[in-house]
């Protein structure tokens, strides 16, 4: 049976523009781009290049990208950079409960150290209301952290309403957009934001690789402290390979006219779905502010996971997790308020730049064939 991969927004394939950009990288130009010598020239100058590739997708200066070892030491990066650089201000940040564990876990870690965080709350679509954005800030508010766009259901933020109201009050904005680059706009100026996540396995770049924006005057305390790599933002010797293989990821981002595609074989999975399964079937997430390639469904009164277990050679997520012998919906199902009997049985597709027709009629067959056996 053909393996049909609908997990894009776990994680995707490196594209083949990328290999052959990490290539010479690879067999050669082992230069430690901070030496002063002929080895260190290539490194030094594709590190740059790089930066400035990313700093186009982002609309930002080349000098405001920090690279990092991915999404989740950004998202670090930027919590953690941002309260300790800022604690004479104060101690309170403002984020949600729907956030990635990358934003949620450094938040529990900070209120370890004395942080008061906020959790705003979300409406049944995932949506956070900007103007509880206003309620929760108070004149302790360093940071507000919303992500750009939901890595479960797709949601996308009002993330400019929210920066407004942070702004009014000179408070830094950070948005995770680890699942938003490739799939939707993503300047920085045009949402407005301080501090902007990126991770390049999401962008079709490999895993261990990311990047932090970093407004110019925006403080940050650097996490790895050591030699003055990434204007001492970041210690640890710069890898080109890495960076190259972002760098080409991102100008690949800049074109989002694959998307239209991706959203059109979305939403056919979900007419085809709506027809063989009717009520039986629920969309989970905001049916216009979506990430284009993201459908996360519930088969109502079903038990996702299980229903992919079933499901042969088809990768996908469910919206669920198994502990201590118990199925617990996900936090942010569970934030948007979603009944666990639907809850349940919610299981994520996202698709990619690859995904062809035929594979959504196979999968849609698939999942017909084992909901049927199932009764
Ligand atoms: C929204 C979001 N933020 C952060 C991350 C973490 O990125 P990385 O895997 O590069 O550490 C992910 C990965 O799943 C994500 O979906």
């Amino acid at each position: 049976m053909q393996p049909i991969y609908l997990d894009y927004n776990a994680s995707t394939p490196v594209d083949p523009a990328v290999v052959a950009a990490m290539r010479p990288f690879l067999e050669g130009h082992y230069g430690n781009p901070s030496s002063g010598h002929w080895a260190a020239t290539t490194a030094k100058a594709a590190l740059e290049t790089a930066r400035g590739q990313v700093a186009v997708l982002l609309g930002c200066r080349d000098d405001e990208v920090v690279f990092t070892s991915g999404g989740s030491e950004a998202n670090n990066l930027a919590l953690k950079g941002a309260f300790f650089a800022l604690r004479d201000k104060g101690d309170h940040i403002v984020t949600t409960p729907i956030e990635h564990p990358a934003i949620i876990e450094p938040c529990r870690f900070l209120e370890g150290l004395g942080a008061r965080v906020t959790y705003l709350p979300v409406d049944g679509t995932g949506r956070v209301d900007p103007d509880d954005v206003r309620k929760a800030i108070t004149p302790r508010t360093v940071l507000v952290s919303i992500m750009h766009a939901n890595n479960e259901v797709g949601t996308i933020q009002p993330i400019e309403d929210c920066v407004r109201i942070a702004r009014e009050h000179k408070v830094l904005f950070h948005t995770d957009a680890a699942q938003s680059v490739g799939k939707i706009a993503t300047d920085v100026n045009a949402l407005g934001i301080d501090l902007m996540s990126i991770a390049g396995h999401k962008v079709y770049a490999p895993k261990g690789v990311g990047a932090l924006f970093v407004r110019r005057g925006a403080s940050i305390e650097p996490l790895l402290h050591g030699a003055g790599h990434e204007s001492g933002r970041r210690a640890g010797t710069e890898s080109a390979l890495l960076a190259v293989a972002l760098g080409k990821a991102c100008e690949l981002a800049r074109d989002l006219s694959s998307m239209h595609r991706v959203r059109a074989l979305r939403d056919r999975f979900w007419q085809g779905l709506q027809q063989q399964f009717g009520d039986g079937v629920v969309l989970n997430g905001h049916s216009t502010h979506r990430l284009p390639n993201t459908l996360n469904v519930s088969f109502v009164g079903r038990i996702g996971a299980e229903i992919l277990a079933r499901l042969d050679a088809v990768a996908a997520s469910t919206g669920s997790a198994c502990h201590s012998g118990r199925i617990e919906l996900s936090p942010v199902l569970q934030a948007m308020g979603i009944a666990p009997h639907v809850g349940m049985g919610a299981i994520r597709f996202s698709l990619g730049r690859a995904t062809t027709g035929d594979e959504i009629d196979a999968a849609l067959e698939r999942l017909t064939n084992v909901l049927a056996l199932a009764g």
